[in-house]
Parts: structure tokens; sequence; C-alpha cells
């Protein structure tokens, strides 16, 4: 028998197993990070190996940079990985890769390894979608979360709302037209001289700073669930511009409160709307910039008071980890055949 149907058949027992172990990569972006997860839920190990000291001198991600990194760190992470879970390969059930989106080299890195390690055991090997993935980091920091429920998603690559049907099926109900708003934290950042990544450092210097810059005064999306951040980033650069050439006082704390609230307002008020609109009752939010202090805080205050729960991942499920993917690949698996070994790496994927 071919591994392949061998696979097929080894999924449909584990689909019985009371407890299933995955051993899943992430290396999407500029971050490797391999964790071992039971039964999408419990994290027995989640190690990450962050690349931001390197890429922080070019001021932002430079794609073979982090993909010669993933290679060094990738294996010597699923060893760490194991030995932090006292468990040892032959205790892995399965195995749980990011397949895109993301850089096709640094995607590459997770994927090559994840084939090998799945074909030299003999275990299935189970493709995840990063954001899919990013959604069910909820599920581990919310042992009792379960769909439906609204998804904020908001990273570095992606802007969207969407509405998680079940475990493995997604409406996606509005998105970004152009730049993500990670994306334009990251650019107004790099603009205004904080480095990268820009939105931890915008979130920390707008904290407590009033909004008193409108940059962005009429919207042609809003009776839409889209929404645009190359507009409101082309109109915070400008008016940094302006202000330079003009020799005038740049307030760096102002403008990143301004450019926060406008970019954080846009996409919580259109979320609650939908959550309403799908009379749901439950907003998680996903993704990088779910670490921002005013989105916390303001999704939770609006959506509180029309009795709406919001559901944010604890920090280290915020950003790009291994755990998420542990988590979502346990529920494919549940819900899907695995993988072939000839899969390629997808700098695209969409979400349905
Ligand atoms: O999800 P993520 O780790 O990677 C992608 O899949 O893109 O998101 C990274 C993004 C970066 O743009 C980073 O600047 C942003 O998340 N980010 C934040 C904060 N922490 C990370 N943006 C705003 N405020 C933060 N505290
Ligand atoms: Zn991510």
């Amino acid at each position: 028998m071919t591994y392949y149907k061998r696979m097929v058949k080894k999924v449909e027992t584990l689909r019985k197993q009371k407890v299933v172990r995955i051993l899943a990569i992430e290396s999407s972006c500029d971050d490797t990070s391999v964790a071992i997860v039971e039964n999408g839920r419990k994290v027995l190990s989640n190690v990450i190996s962050s690349q931001i000291d390197i890429h922080t001198r070019f001021g932002g991600v430079v794609p073979e940079v982090a993909s010669r990194n993933h290679i060094l760190a990738v294996m010597p992470l699923v060893d760490q990985a194991l030995k932090i879970a006292n468990l040892q390969l032959s205790d892995i059930d399965c195995i749980g890769v990011t397949q895109g989106a993301g850089l096709v080299g640094s995607l590459l890195v997770g994927l090559t390894s994840a084939k090998a390690l799945a074909f030299a055991l003999d275990i299935p090997l189970i493709a995840c979608n990063h954001i899919k993935g990013h959604i069910a980091g909820n599920y581990l920091t919310y042992q009792d979360l379960e769909p439906p429920f609204i998804c904020l998603i908001v990273s570095g690559g992606h802007t969207a709302i969407v509405k998680v049907d079940d475990y493995t099926h997604f409406n996606l109900i509005g998105s970004t037209q152009d730049d993500a708003i990670g994306e334009a934290f990251d650019k107004v950042a790099r603009v205004l001289g904080l480095g990268y990544p820009g939105g931890p450092k915008i979130d920390k210097l707008a904290n407590g700073v009033p909004a008193t810059i409108e940059f962005v005064k009429h919207s042609t999306l809003l009776n839409s669930f889209d929404v645009s951040y190359s507009g409101l980033k082309t109109a915070v650069i400008n008016y940094i511009h302006n202000l330079q050439s003009r020799g005038e006082n740049v307030d760096i704390p102002s403008i990143c409160a301004s450019f926060e609230h406008e970019a954080v307002d846009m996409i919580v008020d259109k979320t609650i709307r939908a959550c309403v609109e799908a009379k749901m009752d439950i907003i998680a939010v996903a993704g990088g910039v779910s670490a921002n202090t005013y989105l916390r805080n303001s999704l939770k205050s609006k959506a509180n008071k029309l009795g709406i729960d919001v559901k944010v991942p604890d920090f280290v499920y915020c950003t790009d980890n291994a755990a998420m993917i542990g988590s979502i690949a346990y529920y494919e698996m549940l819900a899907n055949p695995p993988a072939e070994l000839n899969i390629s790496a997808l700098s695209h994927i969409e979400i349905k």
C-alpha cells in the first residue's frame, strides 16, 4: 500500500482515538515555531524562535534571510518541543504544518521538514491555512469556545471579518481592499523612524494619548464590511512629510494615537455591526494586531454594551506560533483527508 493510502486509513483510526498528539510547524514569515498540541486544545509545548533582531536592521522582513534562518532553527526546535513535552517522536500521531499564506521560501522550509517527519514516522501530514490557525488560537485560550462566532482577523498580512460556521467552514463577511492593518502600522512606524515591527511601538507611544488629528475625512466604504488601509497610510505619511518640509514639529505620540484610533475604529465598528446583523453573541479576535491595547479595550467596551462577548487569545497565541497550527490541524484531521506529500507552499489562500 502506498504511503498516502496508508495515511487515509490511519486518519480514520485517529478520528476514533481518545488522545491525538499533533506536532505542528509554523514558518510562514519571520518566526519559526514548533508545538505539540493534544486534541486541538491542550498545548504540551510551543517554542518560537524569533528573527526580529535579524530583520530589524533592514527595516522589515527580508524573505531570503528569513528562509535561511528557518532552516537553522526548525529541527532544533522540534527537539526542544519534544523535550519540553517529555515525549519522543514515536509518541506523535500526526504532523501539522502551515501550507500558506505567507512567504513561499519561508513556508517551504516548514513544509519540507513536516513532509520528511511525516514520511519517516509513517504518520499523516495535515496542511493548514495560517489564518484559520490564527482563529484557532482562540481555542487554546478559551477551552469552552466553540463555533459559530464572528472572528476579526487582524495581522500583518490579513484583515478580515469572518463568520466561523464550524471548525473548518468559514464565511468571509468583509476584508481589506488593499493593505492589511498590521502592514499599515508597520509602514507608518517606519516613516516615523520607530523601526520594525512598528505595531507594538505605535501601541506603546499612543497609550493614553488623545487622538486629535483626522486623516481620512470621507470613506467610500462606509456602508460596506470591507475596509481600506492604503488611503489612511498615505494620508498619515503625507501629513508627516508636510510637517517635515515646513520644518514644523512632528508630534509622534499624537500621530501614533490618531492613526491607531482611525485604523482600529474602522474595523471594530464594522465587526460589531456584522455580529449584530448575523445575530451572534461572540466576537473572537485573531492575528498579531490583536495584541494592540486600544483595539482590545475599544472592541470590548463597545461590544459588551450590546451584550456581545469578546475573546482575545493569550498574547503568545496572538502573534505567529505553531500551537495555533496544532489546534487547527486537529480539526482539519477530523473533517478532511490528510495531505499528499507533493503539496506546494501557497503564498495566498482564500478563507472559506
Ligand atoms: O499575525 P502576525 O504575527 O503575523 C502575520 O501573520 O502577519 O502579525 C504581525 C503584525 C505586524 O504587522 C505587527 O506590527 C502587528 O502584528 N502587531 C501589532 C501589535 N503587536 C503586533 N500591531 C499593533 N499593536 C500591537 N501591539
Ligand atoms: Zn500570522
